[in-house]
């Protein structure tokens, strides 16, 4: 008994000897630290949180409750309280990085916007495979702050948005503008803003991100990079 309570002690510590001193968990070291990795500069985060745009495909959309509500039998309560619901996006505008999203008339995030909430998109990376990082809080993860814009039928066709979405994807080809279940339309979340956490602040970039940064990423630049947990090429999934 003794010598399995010691054994989970010492993996207690040993584990805890390879988190960050805990004043740079949740933010960057202010001076300079000898002992310090290199952090990444604001534009490789930028790349990073691009490629995790390629790569993931689910994320979640925070909006905020209006203050009157008319159709649906809603608690009054909720007015003005931030709700985040999961919803798809696909990276099908790569020239711009806007994810695009299938918006379903009747669900609460676009409802919302239509009433006039403000929107943003937060996704993370969730490295390949089925093994646990030894620490999910070290994990790149992001927050897009922007507004939806219908595309344009020229946009749709122009870039494949369908083939790229259901791409993304499959089962939504059941919900693609023009279906008889659901009214829908696709959109862009035109980025504005970007919010990074890289991971523990000792050796990622934890802030904000300006837009040119997040345009500018190229192809190639996300096609170079690894992300936490990659091992080979992913590209195009
Ligand atoms: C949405 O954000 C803008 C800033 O981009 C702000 O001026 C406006 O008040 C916000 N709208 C709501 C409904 O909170």
């Amino acid at each position: 008994m003794y010598f399995v309570a010691a054994l989970a002690l010492l993996a207690g510590l040993s584990a805890a000897s390879r988190l960050p001193s805990t004043q740079h968990i949740f933010s960057n070291p202010t001076s300079n630290d000898e002992s310090m990795n290199r952090i990444p500069t604001v534009h490789e985060s930028a790349v990073q949180a691009r490629r995790i745009l390629h790569l993931e495909n689910i994320g979640t959309l925070s909006t905020i409750f209006p203050s009157t509500h008319s159709a649906e039998n809603r608690p009054s309560d909720v007015s003005g309280t931030p709700i985040g619901l999961m919803d798809y996006f696909g990276d099908c505008e790569p020239s711009t990085g806007n994810p695009t999203i299938l918006a379903i008339s009747i669900a609460t995030s676009f409802k919302n916007v239509a009433a006039g909430s403000n929107i943003t998109l937060s996704l993370r990376w969730h490295p390949p495979g089925h093994h646990r990082p030894f620490s999910p809080a070290s994990l790149p993860r992001f927050s897009l702050v922007g507004y939806l814009e219908e595309l344009s039928p020229e946009d749709v066709v122009k870039q494949s948005v369908a083939v790229c979405f259901v791409r993304y994807h499959p089962d939504a080809a059941a919900w693609l503008p023009g279906n008889k279940i659901h009214e829908s339309k696709w959109v862009r979340l035109v980025v504005e803003e970007i919010y990074w956490i890289g991971g523990f602040g000792n050796v990622a970039y934890i802030g904000w991100i300006p837009v040119e940064e997040w345009k500018s990423v190229t192809k190639e630049e996300i096609e170079a990079i690894r992300l936490p947990g990659e091992k080979k090429h992913r590209w195009g999934h």
